[in-house]
């Protein structure tokens, strides 16, 4: 039978049964008569040690290439592992070139060196282990939402809105290559789309709880440590949701359900980020989950800043957005605990969020989550659900006419409502403790950057 190296390890039948294992040898190691192999395929953190004796050839058996071995498999005699394959025929399916080949034995290389291979860096333990915990990540957090109720909902890729109205819009043209009868392929200017919020509240208008986990695109002109010009977003929108209280509910619910489902699904994967890329996460993440988030509003937000000016590049001051180092500060000064802040200027935020009516610091239902080591993971609102009040908006931003369908939603059944979007890669970077957001997803763009 053909085993996964993964289901090998958990052999139950260890009395020497003919088993066919296939994978990517991580180590060789001679001694004496025998030769010790490990292979690696991907489907678990551990390899499984292969023994085969001297009448191997081990110069043929290089660190990387990829190999079929047969043999029986039995209880291992060493307490490092339950089983091992003995060998009774190893075939090198292809040949790796171990000098040129940019990791060593043993070595443990650090993320960056690995990111100069985006080809080759999923071959690593530690890619391996991020990579996993990425797969998992996503199965758990669409398990969150079924048992929650909520549909998930395809929002297009493609769209002719800018949601946020940042402009920081990714153009969608045909190549120069394909001829189109009109001048425009959509007739309107199209883009990729930088949320899928608004095709959501169009869906809960219908189906109350739905949910979309895709990919978002965004124009933005940084190198930073947690923004990439293609990103995953996990996007819910709940109909007759009242209050902010309810929508951190949620939030506060999938962030803690989608985390504990993960550290038991892949715990050695884990495990490999908080022993060797970030020491200590273990328990920062503990404390996260084991303490109930905090909420404070913008204003106090901006009255604790000022208490500490002098610590900052940025001068905190109402009326001004949060920076990464205000949100940085935030945290800490709340106990490490993730911060929902609330309540944010109206000017500050786009233009579906709704109106608190509250006098001359005129704020919106708004709610982020600053976490731990990321800041901002979470951005979510009250949805402006008042026709009146969406259509004044709406009319001095000049969108009334684009956003008629949008407007429709508020003449015909409206309800109130809201929802929220987690960036899904700074999610994977807060809990595992990855600092740069380029190691958390497979193929990371960013400005100057689109290799393979
Ligand atoms: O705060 P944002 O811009 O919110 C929205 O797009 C809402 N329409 C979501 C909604 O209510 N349905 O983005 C949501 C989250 C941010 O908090 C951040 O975690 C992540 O998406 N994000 C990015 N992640 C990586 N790279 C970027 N360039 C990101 N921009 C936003
Ligand atoms: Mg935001």
């Amino acid at each position: 039978a053909r085993l996964s190296v993964r289901d090998a390890l958990g052999a139950q039948n260890t009395n020497g049964e003919r088993v066919k294992v296939q994978g990517w040898i991580r180590s060789v190691r001679s001694q004496k008569d025998i030769l010790f192999l490990h292979i690696n395929d991907g489907s678990a953190l551990e390899s499984l040690q292969v023994v085969a004796d001297s009448s191997f050839d081990s110069r043929e058996l290089a660190f990387g290439s990829s190999v079929e071995v047969q043999g029986q498999l039995v209880k291992s005699p060493s307490k490092k592992q339950n089983v091992e394959l003995k060998a009774e025929k190893i075939e090198v399916v292809g040949n790796c070139d171990a000098k040129a080949f940019p990791f060593k034995y043993k070595e443990r290389h650090p993320l960056e060196y690995l990111r100069q291979y985006p080809h080759l860096r999923c071959r690593t333990n530690a890619l391996g282990s991020i990579l996993r915990v990425r797969s998992e990540a996503t199965a758990a957090i669409h398990s969150f939402f079924k048992d929650s109720g909520f549909v998930h909902i395809h929002t297009p890729i493609i769209t002719s809105n800018d949601c946020e109205g940042a402009g920081e819009l990714f153009q969608v043209e045909p190549s120069s290559k394909i001829k189109v009868p009109e001048e425009n392929f959509f007739n309107v200017p199209a883009f990729l789309t930088v949320s899928g919020q608004l095709h959501l509240e169009v869906m809960s208008g219908a189906f109350t709880q739905v949910f979309t986990f895709g990919p978002t695109f965004r124009a933005e002109n940084s190198q930073s440590r947690r923004h990439l010009a293609e990103f995953y977003m996990v996007e819910a929108e709940i109909s007759f949701v009242e209050s902010l209280q309810d929508l951190m509910q949620v939030m506060e619910g999938l962030f803690k359900t989608a985390t504990t489902i993960v550290l038991s699904n892949c715990p050695e994967d884990v495990d490999l980020c908080h022993k060797f890329i970030a020491p200590g996460q273990k328990d920062r993440l503990g404390h996260m989950l084991k303490n109930n988030f905090v909420i404070i509003s913008y204003t106090e937000a901006i009255e604790i800043l000022k208490q500490s000016s002098q610590n900052f590049t940025f001068t905190p001051e109402w009326g001004v957005d949060l920076y990464t180092e205000h949100e940085k500060y935030l945290v800490k000064h709340c106990g490490n605990i993730p911060v929902f802040v609330i309540n944010y200027p109206l000017a500050l935020k786009p233009f579906y969020m709704r109106d608190n009516e509250d006098g001359p610091q005129h704020t919106v239902a708004a709610v982020d989550l600053l976490v731990p080591g990321v800041g901002e993971l979470f951005g979510g609102s009250l949805r402006e659900e008042r026709y009146h009040f969406l259509e004044q908006r709406l009319a001095r931003l000049g969108l009334t006419e684009a956003y008629q369908w949008y407007l429709d939603l508020r003449r015909f059944g409206s309800v109130p409502h809201g929802g929220f979007g987690m960036g899904f890669e700074r999610y994977l970077q807060c809990i595992l403790g990855i600092d740069n957001i380029k190691d958390v997803i497979p193929f990371p763009r960013f400005t100057h950057s689109c290799v393979l």
